[in-house]
């Protein structure tokens, strides 16, 4: 079964997570599918805009823990480190549906898209204080840029998960509607219908002011959460994550 579902339609790519099994844990196999993907959208001048979804009642828990403890050898070169890069760097509108949980790179991944719906299902949380870890995808920078220093340092800190409403409060979320899947494509189609130059070029420009700033801070997160991988306080809640479920 192909976990990352890609279909392309009128200028719109649309990419599903698809391993609801699993709410969707992002596992390598995904994030290399992922990054190949956003490549090859990157230069397709038939993609104008890509539209991330996800099958079942969850986007995604994140990072797949086993991956996290089968692979702690994470470094720049590590494919969830090259999805957050092609995000940052990705030229063209991305565009994203949340429904149920958003865990970890879930919710940082919000952070590079340009348009976010939700259902009102959809709960957000960033528990990498919680599992010895640090937040990663440029969110030490972006997320409290976005919803202001104390309400990010709080959420981080305590591991809190926030719903739909709060994320539309702090400016994560656009949209909150029942129907945020077919809004999501309506949207989607509108911006590709648009003048394409004209679509990158306001990209750029909206883009400019803190681009260079998230590359290096993407880096230092890089660094550190690829030590704390490696610490015992990581180990110890990870494992306790993966006994929880009986698979130690
Ligand atoms: N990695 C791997 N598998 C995951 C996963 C993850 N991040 N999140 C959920 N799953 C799997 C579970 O192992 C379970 O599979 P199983 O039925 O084969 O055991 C299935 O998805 C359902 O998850 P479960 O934990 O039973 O659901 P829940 O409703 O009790 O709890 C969460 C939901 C999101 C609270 C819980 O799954 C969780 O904490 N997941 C980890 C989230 C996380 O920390 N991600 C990394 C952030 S950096």
């Amino acid at each position: 079964m192909n976990e990352i579902l890609s279909a392309q339609k009128e200028g719109v790519l649309t990419l599903t997570f698809n391993r609801p099994a699993k709410m969707n844990a992002i596992n390598l196999a995904m994030y290399s599918e992922l990054v190949a993907q956003l490549r090859s959208a990157a230069t397709n001048s038939e993609v104008r805009a890509v539209l991330f979804v996800a099958e079942g009642p969850h986007f995604t828990a994140g990072n797949d823990i086993f991956d996290f403890l089968e692979n702690p050898g994470v470094d720049m070169d590590a494919v969830g480190f090259q999805f957050i890069f092609e995000l940052h760097n990705f030229p063209k509108p991305l565009i994203a549906v949340v429904q149920g949980s958003a865990v970890g790179i879930g919710t940082t991944m919000l952070l590079h898209c340009d348009v976010v719906l939700a259902t009102p299902t959809a709960v957000f949380s960033l528990p990498f204080v919680t599992l010895g870890l640090v937040p990663e995808a440029g969110s030490s920078y972006l997320f409290p840029a976005l919803v202001g220093y104390q309400r990010a340092a709080e959420i981080l800190f305590t591991g809190k998960s926030f719903d739909a409403q709060a994320g539309k409060e702090m400016g994560l979320v656009g949209t909150i509607a029942q129907d945020a899947l077919e809004q999501g494509i309506a949207v989607a189609a509108q911006i590709a219908s648009q003048p394409p130059t004209a679509v990158t070029n306001t990209k750029a420009l909206l883009k400019s002011a803190s681009h260079h700033a998230v590359t290096e801070v993407i880096k230092a997160e890089g660094a550190l959460f690829g030590m704390a991988l490696h610490s015992d306080e990581a180990r110890d809640a990870l494992m306790k994550f993966a006994k929880r479920r009986g698979a130690l």
